[in-house]
């Protein structure tokens, strides 16, 4: 299959980052951030959740941070919403897409969510009913694609199984999330191939955490698969506060130096995104987790 002359960044830094950083960053830093990484030309950032302040307290202020951004045309700000009250603060705050999010491990979902897997889709099938009537753009994750810190290893069968469900219930895109970071490359194709066969490869996005280094060559493997919408956080933010030790996303100035290198075009401004996250990593006293950034900052001393 012919690799894709343009990939989709679905920025999720502002969220996925920033719930799991230590450090407290303000309302007006998150809204700065947003509002810089909306005029790299990126199409969708993931700006917030309205999850429960008490399990994940650094996304509380997400309504304030709906309030304060400037939204951009052509840009979306997607928000998690994972029951009816997070869908009902969503539109309070004008969110015009949410995601829900599944897990493909038993554990993981109980873990992250408080429920089993099918507990879990009982939940999301009247919010995302809910929201496409209202109008919102609905968007699906399945975590643990390729493992989960508490059962190891995932059947590709079971990630096909939570992802077709999501499908089922209205979500336009399906995002694959390696949460833990350790999938590879092949077992990337094989969960492709697995779920490709219920799901257009055109619907599907990786979302790849970079805990063991493979986050690059397994979005490689899917776009050599078709795959062309990838998520990717700026400065390698974050990580997961219910998958212990894993880190950040692969960062997004890494996946544009990737792509762009390749010839392939994603809209975005590379240098704009790397100003980006070396803002973002200042307020956050450490340096960019992206290795083009280090590279580059070495280079200009
Ligand atoms: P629960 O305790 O089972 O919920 O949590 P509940 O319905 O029994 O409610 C308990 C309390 O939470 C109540 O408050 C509710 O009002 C409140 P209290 O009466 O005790 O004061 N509550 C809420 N508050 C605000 N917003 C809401 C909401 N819902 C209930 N929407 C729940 C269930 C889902 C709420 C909880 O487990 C939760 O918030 N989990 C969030 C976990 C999370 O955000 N994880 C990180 C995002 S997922 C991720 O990072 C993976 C991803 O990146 C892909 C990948 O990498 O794999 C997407
Ligand atoms: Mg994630």
């Amino acid at each position: 299959m012919a690799l894709p002359n343009f990939v989709k960044i679905v920025e999720v830094g502002p969220r996925d980052g920033l719930q799991n950083e230590q450090a407290a960053v303000t309302v007006a830093d998150k809204v700065a951030l947003i509002d810089r990484l909306s005029a790299t030309g990126l199409q969708s950032i993931e700006a917030g959740a309205f999850v429960s302040p008490k399990w994940v307290p650094q996304m509380a202020d997400s309504a304030e941070v709906m309030a304060r951004i400037q939204r951009r045309d052509g840009v979306t700000y997607p928000v998690l919403a994972p029951n009816m009250k997070g869908l009902e603060a969503a539109l309070d705050a004008g969110a015009t897409e949410i995601a829900i999010f599944g897990a493909a491990s038993e554990s993981f979902s109980k873990r992250n969510i408080n429920k089993s897997i099918a507990e879990s889709l009982a939940v999301f099938e009247p919010v995302a009913q809910r929201a496409l009537q209202e109008g919102l753009a609905v968007r699906g994750y399945v975590s643990c694609v390729m493992g989960c810190p508490y059962e190891g290893a995932v059947a590709p069968a079971a990630v096909a199984a939570v992802a077709r469900a999501l499908w089922d219930m209205g979500c336009y895109e399906i995002s694959l999330g390696d949460t833990i970071g350790t999938g590879t490359a092949g077992q990337t194709k094989r969960l492709i191939e697995t779920v490709a066969a219920d799901i257009p490869i055109a619907k599907l996005a990786l979302h790849c955490h970079d805990t063991y280094g493979q986050a690059l060559a397994n979005i490689w493997a899917g776009l050599e698969m078709g795959v062309a919408v990838v998520d990717s956080s700026v400065a390698g933010l974050g990580g997961c506060p219910y998958a212990k030790g894993a880190t950040g996303n692969v960062a997004t100035e890494d996946v544009l130096y990737m792509l762009h290198g390749s010839g392939i075009d994603t809209g975005v401004d590379f240098d704009a995104v790397l100003a980006a996250g070396r803002f973002i990593s200042s307020i956050i006293g450490r340096p960019p987790a992206s290795r083009a950034s280090r590279a580059l900052g070495a280079k200009e001393g």
